[in-house]
């Protein structure tokens, strides 16, 4: 399957992220705790947001980092970017093959962009190519081994899973995976980045409990379950921070 599907997607009249987010208050506010917890404390000179779509959460970098590239292979996403984001600096880029030179960026982030790669290999090497030897590295992971699929599976398969509907299930459809976050690990390993730190995001991402329990009730159950829950691997998704060994 070629990159160009995966931005056809994004690009295309029929998939409207910024509307994605209407009614997934809960998860982006989730996000946006994950990201402040892992960096808090931390200050960086250039920051790269890659599949940043249109840069929601890239503009969250700006309390870190001196200057944010949003990367993003899609033009319609950047079109989006240019007019809810207009300070945002952005590059027409696929996470494969980054315009920025060996070691030359200090904070990478790489959010949601997993589930469209059932084999990331590439696009970690690259992660791992263009950060600075003392940077640090954001990824997150769609879990295959949430608590949910874990209780219908109890086995949780090594590879990705496809996700996509029976219908959506051909090659010129994007890739929607699950992976197993110990293969990711492992992958991660391979091209040379270790895991400081795992979170467990939108531990409580259920339409029921959405419905039942107050928003600011949930955010500070979801504050308190990020740590707790990461070492079983609880929810079902994954945010990993990340440095070169
Ligand atoms: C679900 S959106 C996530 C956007 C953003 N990271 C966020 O969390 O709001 C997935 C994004 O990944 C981008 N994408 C898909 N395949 C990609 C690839 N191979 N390299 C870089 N970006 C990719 C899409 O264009 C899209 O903007």
């Amino acid at each position: 399957m070629g990159d160009t599907k995966r931005a056809d997607f994004y690009d295309g009249p029929a998939h409207d992220y910024l509307r994605y987010w209407d009614g997934r208050d809960y998860e982006n506010a989730a996000e946006r705790i994950a990201l402040d917890r892992l960096l808090r404390g931390q200050h960086f000179a250039h920051a790269v947001d890659v599949g940043g779509g249109y840069g929601r959460l890239s503009t969250q970098l700006y309390r870190y980092a001196d200057r944010v590239t949003l990367a993003e292979p899609s033009t319609r996403q950047l079109d989006i970017a240019a007019r809810v984001n207009p300070a945002l600096e952005t590059v027409q880029a696929q996470a494969a093959d980054l315009p920025f030179t060996d070691g030359s960026v200090d904070l990478v982030t790489m959010i949601r962009v997993m589930h469209h790669l059932p084999d990331p290999r590439p696009e970690l090497a690259e992660i791992a190519r263009v950060l600075d030897p003392i940077g640090l590295a954001i990824l997150e992971v769609a879990n295959l081994g949430h608590f949910r699929n874990r209780l219908r599976h109890p086995r949780t398969p090594a590879g990705p899973v496809d996700i996509r509907s029976p219908e959506n299930r051909h090659d010129d459809e994007i890739p929607f995976v699950n992976h197993n976050v110990r293969t990711v690990r492992a992958q991660l390993a391979e091209v040379g980045l270790s895991v400081e730190r795992t979170l467990s995001v939108s531990n409580f991402r259920s339409a029921t409990l959405k419905k039942l329990v107050p928003q600011r009730m949930l955010l500070r159950l979801e504050r308190a379950a990020q740590p707790t829950l990461a070492p079983i691997l609880f929810g079902p998704s994954i945010f990993l921070l990340l440095r070169k060994h």
